[in-house]
């Protein structure tokens, strides 16, 4: 439970080598597998929209025509996106019409993002990671784009169809590489600047956690940072521990009374 994620894990079954020399920058990277399924969930999506409005940022996107079409809780707050804001009843009737959700800042949702990041950070500059949810098919998401960021993506729920195009920005994407479904459980990697878009097929949820690459990095001198000197805050465990099992090993979990027995002790006498 407590073991480190390294980049062997992140990466599974490509290794860290291959993976560096042959497509760090160079070229996208499906990985079919099945891990990483829980870092976000449709529970965790239930329990951080029911927050609303206390939170950092959400983002509907297409919600207007002008601009890139987003809505943002954090720019609305501030006064820098001129729209009105939103109650929860409204973000509720936008989802439920079938626009997709962004949340960014989502490293500390869970600690194995936390601890995902931390070990890419060894290889790239600090990151970030938004989670992105759709309600349903043909959910509006983003057009053909590139990014200025090494981008990971773990697919979490649903199936996601994504389209790799051959061209890198600052040109103009227009031969396409490879057209794939991708499900929960798979990991994409898109190099910076080059193309992609994403077509939404059913209900999903899609982590993208994504980096800069460190000044000057190159795989004839390729700096490896020692894990937790990128002064990302770590995930502290805030469980009590004042508990002991028989050995007398600390053991996490509060002690909560067999169910049925509680009866039993307020109950044994008529009142
Ligand atoms: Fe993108």
């Amino acid at each position: 439970m407590n073991k480190k994620i390294t980049l062997n894990d992140i990466l599974d079954p490509i290794s860290p080598k291959v993976f560096f020399n042959e497509y760090w920058g160079k070229k996208h990277l499906i990985i079919r597998r099945n891990k990483f399924k829980n870092l976000f969930t449709w529970n965790d999506f239930n329990k951080y929209m029911n927050q609303y409005p206390v939170m950092k940022g959400l983002q509907i996107l297409d919600y207007r025509k002008e601009g890139d079409g987003r809505w943002c809780l954090d720019k609305v707050r501030n006064g820098k996106l001129k729209l009105p804001m939103l109650s929860k009843q409204d973000v509720y009737d936008q989802w439920k019409n079938g626009k997709s959700i962004v949340l960014p800042f989502a490293e500390y949702q869970n600690k194995d993002i936390v601890d995902i990041c931390h070990e890419f950070e060894r290889y790239f500059r600090n990151g970030q990671s938004n989670v992105y949810c759709s309600p349903r098919a043909n959910s509006k998401s983003f057009p053909a784009h590139s990014d200025q960021t090494e981008n990971f993506l773990f697919h979490t729920e649903g199936r996601v169809k994504w389209t790799i195009y051959k061209e890198f920005a600052p040109g103009k994407p227009k031969e396409i590489l490879e057209e794939t479904v991708l499900e929960a459980g798979d990991l994409l990697y898109i190099p910076q600047y080059q193309y992609h878009k994403v077509d939404t097929i059913e209900p999903r949820i899609l982590i993208s956690i994504h980096f800069a690459n460190k000044d000057k990095q190159s795989l004839s001198n390729f700096k490896i940072s020692k894990l937790g000197d990128s002064g990302r805050l770590k995930w502290y465990n805030w469980s009590p521990q004042r508990f002991y099992d028989k050995k007398g090993k600390k053991i996490e979990h509060h002690y909560r009374m067999p169910a049925n027995n509680w009866k039993k002790k307020y109950f044994r006498d008529k009142i």
